[in-house]
């Protein structure tokens, strides 16, 4: 496991830029990382990459949820924003599939859903 740097942790509390409308977000807090958080970041990395998908892909920290770790929070257009857990390597894929591709959401690892106000 690799030690995280200090301007690792500037970038993770920073928000989503104005102009990232689409992203995912993957908590990488200690106990993120330590189930798994890295191998999901890296997995969603390379996908969104191998597809072509215009969605950023961030880091955030912790997300107070560690028994259902690892999390990734979602927002695209036209879905309410999602958080996910105890996502792995298959439903980091399943989540590109499902919520990104065909907007349908991953009903067994929500954990958290927030509705989006009509204009926001
Ligand atoms: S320390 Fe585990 S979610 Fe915050």
């Amino acid at each position: 496991m690799s030690k995280i740097t200090k301007e690792e942790l500037d970038s993770m509390a920073k928000q989503p830029k104005k102009e990232d409308k689409d992203w995912i977000k993957v908590g990488m807090s200690s106990c993120g990382i330590a189930a798994g958080a890295e191998e999901v970041f890296k997995t969603l990395t390379e996908e969104v990459k191998k597809r072509n998908i215009k969605v950023a892909i961030k880091k955030c920290g912790c997300a107070g949820m560690c028994s259902v770790e690892p999390l990734v929070e979602v927002n695209v257009e036209g879905m309410p924003q999602v958080t996910y857990g105890k996502v792995n390597k298959d439903v980091a894929i399943q989540i590109l599939d499902d919520h990104i591709h065909s907007h349908r959401l991953v009903n067994d690892h929500i954990y958290d859903i927030q509705a989006k106000k009509p204009n926001g």
